[in-house]
This record gives C-alpha cells, structure tokens and sequence, in this order.
C-alpha cells in the first residue's frame, strides 16, 4: 500500500487523536520528515491535519465534499467496482475508458473512471459538456455477460434512473428527459453517454459516462442548466452521491441482464417528463414537431405528428415545445 494512503488510514482510525510521529514511522518504515511531507501532500488535498511538535498529528473534521483518490478508493467497500483511476485533469473520462479497454481488456470490468476536470468533456451527438465546476464526471466499464444488442437504451434509462434514485436520497426531485437528460424544474442536472461495443448477438463491452452538475455555482443564464447547489443552496458531498448513483446503476443494470426489462420502462415511466407534451424532435438533417405519446419495449420514443402519424424515435435529440 502506498505510505500516503497508509498514514491517512492511520490518521482516519484515530480521528480527533495525536498520533506521534514515532508510530507513524514504524507503521510505514520511513523518516519523520518522510512522514511530515506526506501530511503536507493531505492538507494539500484538503485534510485539515493538527501538527503539534512533540506529539504528533491529529486529523480533525474533514471539510465538506472531498474528492481525491483515497476517498473514491472507499467505494469499493459499498459496491462491486474492482479499478479505480482518478484524475484531477483529463481530456475526457471516456478517452481514458476506450485506452483501458484497448490496453487491459481482461481486467477492465468493473472499473471507475473519475475526474475532477476535464478539457474536453463531451455529451451525445459530441456535443461539447462544460467540465469544470465542483461536479460530477465519470465513466464506468462493465462487460455484461448477458445483455443483448437491443438492451443499449435501457442501459441508459438504467443510468439516468440511478441518478434519479441517487438525488431523491439527498431531497431532490429530478426528472428524465428522453433519452439521456436528468432535469430539475426543465433545467439539465446529469447527462448521461452510452458507449457500447456489440457484436451481432451480445453487447461485448459498456461504457456509461455521467456528468452531475453537483456543486456548480454561478451557472450563466444562457445555459439552460441546474446543480446540486442551486436547488439546496448549500455544498453537497461528492462522493455520497457518486456512491448511491454506482450502488443503483449496478442493481438496475442486474434487472437487465435477469430479463426484468418491464422493471427498467416501469422505473421510467415514474421519472419521466417527456410522455404528453408538444416536442420538436432535432436530427441532423430535418426537424419534425409532435406528440410525445409513448416509448416502445426497446425504449424507442412514439411520436404522433401534427398531422396524425406516428414515428418511432430512435436517437435523435428531444427539445420540449
Ligand atoms: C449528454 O448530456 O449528452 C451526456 C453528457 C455526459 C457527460 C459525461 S462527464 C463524464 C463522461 N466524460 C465525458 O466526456 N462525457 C461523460
């Protein structure tokens, strides 16, 4: 185990405590001063460590919402992710995803990407997703064993109904817009991106990237977008709502693979706010404006347009009238 990661669960297993710097040493087998610039490096991430000569250090109250790499590690005592990689820059975590896979395949289910920035964060249809604020992005990579090629639209409804859940737990009250937004008073708090690798019978390999506006503040008027501190005006902890949102994501994702899909469009249907209302449907080419009547088996939006027929929506985008 690394020495970082050592003295923090020392501090962590004595919080409020002095732990002398004796201990520490022998518990990792290096200098004092090895030992202060490791407690240097956790204040740097935002431990709030009491240094006291000839007593030792004492970890005090964590501050609010802290992400770092030994935080999200804990996530592995609450849910069956087996890899975690943290990054405090990257391009996107979904280019880190793709390297994983192409690189360790074998090892890749189940494994966590998170970010706390990302350069060029993307969105369906690569539309570009501000990645700076105190928020949400991840990427999460399961090999399904037993999902079929039809079952990609229900991964996502899966995803955004997780975040759902996830928010519920902290009193907030999101709804889905179809296909992949979560939205709070019609304004978007989560976007959710499948990326899935099939073959002719089985999905072989997913990718589903999330981004939850948690803790954005000053979010400008021209984007037409909410967060966590908007509605509760206070800070949230990251990782609790990471935390509830893999714990869901890999309870529905089951329900899927157990052939329980009425279970997934059941869960839907409850969050919805897309059935019964006037929608423009945007394509790359063409827009067509209609009914918002009701989603197929496979998730498939029904629209019946202004003059009486219906469409079968598969993947374009849906912006409500
Ligand atoms: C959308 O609303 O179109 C989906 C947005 C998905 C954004 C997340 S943030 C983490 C992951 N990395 C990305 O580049 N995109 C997804």
């Amino acid at each position: 185990m690394n020495t970082t990661r050592i003295v923090l669960e020392i501090l962590y297993n004595n919080k409020g405590n002095f732990v002398s710097s004796e201990y520490l040493c022998s518990k990792t087998k290096v200098s004092r001063i090895a030992i202060w610039q490791h407690i240097k490096k956790l204040q740097k991430l935002g431990y709030i460590i009491e240094a006291k000569r000839g007593v030792g250090y004492k970890l005090t109250q964590n501050p609010h919402d802290l992400l770092n790499i030994y935080e999200v590690e804990k996530l592995k005592q609450s849910t069956t992710v087996k890899n975690i990689f943290f990054f405090e820059n990257t391009t996107s975590t979904m280019d880190e995803a793709k390297k994983i896979l192409e690189n360790n395949k074998d090892l890749a289910d189940r494994t966590l990407i998170v970010a706390l920035n990302q350069t060029q964060g993307r969105g369906r249809k690569n539309r570009h997703w501000l990645s700076f604020g105190d928020n949400i992005y991840v990427s999460y990579i399961y090999l399904p064993k037993n999902l079929s090629p039809q079952d990609g639209l229900l991964i996502m409804f899966a995803s955004c109904i997780a975040i759902v859940l996830a928010l519920k737990q902290i009193g907030i009250g999101a709804k889905i817009k179809w296909p992949n937004d979560c939205l709070v008073n019609d304004k978007k708090i989560a976007g959710v991106l499948v990326d899935a690798k099939s073959d002719i019978s089985s999905i072989e390999e997913i990718v589903i990237g999330f981004g939850v506006n948690v803790n954005w503040q000053n979010i400008p008027e021209e984007i037409n977008a909410t967060s966590v501190y908007e509605v509760t005006k206070k800070t949230t902890d990251r990782l609790f709502i990471l935390g509830k949102i893999v714990q869901y994501l890999e309870a529905l994702i089951k329900l899927i693979e157990n052939k329980q899909k009425s279970n997934i469009i059941k869960l839907w249907r409850l969050y919805d706010t897309t059935l019964n209302r006037k929608v423009e449907i945007i394509s790359d080419s063409k827009k067509i404006i209609g009914w918002a009547s009701d989603i197929d088996e496979y998730g498939f939006l029904l629209l019946e347009t202004q003059n009486g027929v219906q469409k079968i929506i598969t993947s374009d985008s849906v912006r409500f009238l």
